[in-house]
């Protein structure tokens, strides 16, 4: 594949710088003054940020935030997005959960070249699918996401949702220490075993910050795991909170129940009702407070829940004709010979393969090769204590069956795989491509968890 060139920087004049950052020379853009060319002039940059009260933690940043600046477009729209790198190292942003060609994915040597330090590079595509998205690197991913760079994507529905208000909540635990210090992002003992946690839980960069809400009304929150690492138990013990959409897909409203589990990666979609003025609510991981969600008086006649959201134009796999095809994930044992050659740990692997995050040719061996508009049944078997939260670049899938749960089918783009679980998922082959094929726990996937899926 040749990719498309990525542009230098000729300097920052014309480009609608809009201010200064404290804490360094720091230029972040919002809309740009070229409207005809992109919808957001997005720059990556270092930022100090104060998550520990006293102390400085030197973020990385998109658009002056960490995370990063939220993004929306309309389904249906294109969105342009001219990406401004003024960091040190190199880096991409890729689209998660976004149906893209592949130029746009943002994987490096397989979709684009990374983009350097004083480079650009436009991300141009069409937004099919409405729902609550994201965007991160696929480059040093440990570390760049760890440090900041993840951020919400939201596609709003073609005709109005039925919401009249709604919420953003980016989950993400910080590796930091007491004074702010970044700690290790991965550390290759919890590499081999979970992955690495964070230790400081925030929501939209805060640590347990109070949000308030209107009182009586149906809020839709979109609640994003942006975390390297984590797990969230959600709930929301004394709301009334139905599930709307899974991962940027619409699923017929139920109640939330007492716990969702929010692997890495994934979104969930809720219609909260508003308790009356005054009372608050906990928004929950397990028992730990993300969130306290405080209800102020509102002058709104009471709120009504909406109608499911309406499907997105997902092609539906035909199981009958499909073909099945089988991925086991396993741990790999002991550390790689690699290491002495400066290769990466291996712990985890796919098929008895392990991807090495530093050999850029891994994308030329894909584990599998679809054909185009194929219809497949993708069988996934977690033969390890962990879970790994499966995803899939390019396209959606629907979820059919597990051996541990009884599954009402929904689509998505990241199934946690529970341990021991064997799960079905299913989709058509529509994208071509080589599309990563990677569990979303960050230092499983820089440690031999990632595979690549060639459709032809
Ligand atoms: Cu969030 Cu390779 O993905
Ligand atoms: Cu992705
Ligand atoms: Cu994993």
């Amino acid at each position: 594949m040749t990719f498309s060139r990525r542009q230098i920087l000729v300097g920052l004049a014309g480009l609608g710088v809009v201010g200064l950052g404290v804490g360094g020379a720091r230029y972040w853009l919002g809309r740009p003054q070229d409207m005809a060319r992109h919808d957001y002039e997005l720059i990556a940059a270092p930022l100090d940020v104060e998550l520990v009260a006293g102390h400085k933690t030197p973020a990385w940043a998109y658009g002056g935030q960490a995370p990063g600046l939220e993004l929306r477009a309309r389904q249906g729209e294109r969105l342009r997005v001219r990406f401004i790198n003024h960091l040190e190292v190199p880096t991409t942003i890729h689209w998660h959960g976004i149906r893209l060609p592949l130029a746009m994915d943002g994987v490096p040597y397989v979709s684009q070249l990374p983009v350097l330090p004083g480079e650009y590079f436009d991300y141009d595509f069409i937004v099919h699918d409405a729902g609550s998205f994201w965007y991160h690197p696929h480059t040093a991913s440990a570390e760049q996401l760890g440090r900041g760079l993840v951020g919400p994507l939201i596609v709003e529905e073609r005709e109005p949702s039925g919401f009249q208000h709604e919420r953003t909540l980016s989950l993400k635990s910080w590796h930091v220490d007491k004074q702010g210090a970044f700690t290790d992002f991965s550390v290759p003992r919890e590499a081999a075993r979970g992955g690495t946690p964070g230790v400081l839980s925030t929501v939209n960069g805060e640590h347990a910050p109070t949000l308030e809400l209107p009182a009586g009304q149906i809020v839709r929150l979109r609640i994003l795991n942006l975390d390297n690492t984590l797990t969230y138990r959600l709930n929301l013990s004394g709301g009334e909170a139905r599930i709307y959409a899974l991962d940027g897909n619409p699923v017929v409203p139920r109640p939330l129940g007492k716990d969702y589990w929010l692997g890495p990666g994934m979104r969930i979609d809720l219609a909260l009702k508003v308790p009356a003025a005054g009372e608050q609510l906990s928004l929950r991981n397990g028992p730990l407070r993300l969130a306290t969600l405080a209800s102020v008086a509102s002058g709104e006649t009471a709120g009504s829940w909406p109608a499911a959201l309406p499907a997105n134009p997902i092609a539906e796999p035909d199981l009958q004709r499909a073909e099945t095809l089988r991925f086991n994930f396993e741990w790999a044992g002991a550390l790689s010979q690699n290491i002495e050659q400066g290769g990466a740990y291996s712990f985890w692997q796919v098929n008895g393969q392990a991807w090495d995050i530093n050999d850029k040719t891994c994308a030329d061996r894909p584990i599998a090769t679809l054909k185009k508009n194929g219809h497949y049944i993708f069988e996934l078997r977690n033969l390890s204590q962990y879970q790994h939260p499966i995803h899939l670049h390019g396209m959606t899938f629907k979820v059919i069956s597990s051996n541990r749960r009884q599954i009402e089918p929904w689509y998505t783009d990241t199934y946690l795989l529970g341990k021991n679980e064997t799960a079905r998922i299913a989709l058509v082959a529509d994208n071509p491509g080589v599309w990563m094929f990677h569990c979303h726990v960050i230092d499983h996937m820089e440690t031999g968890l990632m595979a690549a899926i060639e459709v032809v």
